[in-house]
């Protein structure tokens, strides 16, 4: 199965808006001479023009338990579905869940084929929420998260602990910056990468992307 690659474009100036659409495009583009499946996370109010403009995967960043009615603000998993999202992060650092609503939005999710990658601060609270069956779980340590050291540099016991406890379903992220950040990870077990500034900030995402994905 090939590596996953997700680059998620929180809400930077440089992948929020027209941006997020001309990042997608760059990126799609960069990603398509590897052998990696490579997916894009982007904000719910470019989710729409982002799946027109790209056949990459693309996640929400989130999703909340809503179905299609009385449910105002919510990001509804079934308009994001319809939009043409393949998946949404859940439970990312940034933007945290109580158990409860995670259990409900991964039931929603499953319901109408929505995939989920659901975030976890630590390999405790990954044993957790494997009882939830996401389709993936992200391990990311919140204080290396946007920072200039990496998970795979930092903590690689995390990522080969976590791989035989969590199995194919475990993908790594924070401080990711490199090729050898992205083949550390694999070689230690993860399924796949998550990973945000060094691509969204880039001064050439596509090349960023293209030397990142040549580990
Ligand atoms: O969702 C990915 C993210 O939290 C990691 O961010 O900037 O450390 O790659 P970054």
């Amino acid at each position: 199965m090939k590596p996953i690659v997700i680059v998620n474009f929180k809400t930077y100036p440089e992948s929020t808006g027209s941006k997020a659409v001309g990042l997608a495009n760059a990126l799609e583009e960069a990603a398509s001479g590897f052998d990696v499946e490579f997916g894009i996370a982007v904000q719910a109010l470019d989710l729409r023009e982002v799946c027109k403009a790209v056949n990459i995967p693309v996640y929400a960043q989130h999703i909340d338990p809503a179905g299609l009615g009385k449910f105002t603000g919510a990001v509804a998993p079934a308009a994001v579905k319809a939009a043409g999202a393949v998946g949404s992060l859940l439970n990312h650092s940034e933007c945290r869940v109580e158990r409860g609503k995670i259990k409900e939005t991964i039931a929603i999710a499953k319901k109408i084929g929505l995939r989920v990658m659901l975030c976890a601060k630590d390999l405790e609270e990954a044993k957790e929420l494997l009882s939830y069956s996401p389709d993936y779980i992200a391990i990311e340590p919140p204080e290396l998260i946007g920072g200039k050291v990496s998970v795979s540099t930092a903590r690689p016991e995390l990522i080969a602990e976590a791989a035989r406890v969590i199995g194919k379903r475990l993908i790594v992220g924070a401080g990711i910056k490199n090729s050898k950040d992205f083949s550390t990870a694999l070689r230690l077990g993860a399924k796949g990468i998550l990973l945000a500034s060094d691509i969204d900030k880039a001064a050439d995402p596509k090349q960023e992307l293209k030397e990142l994905l040549s580990y």
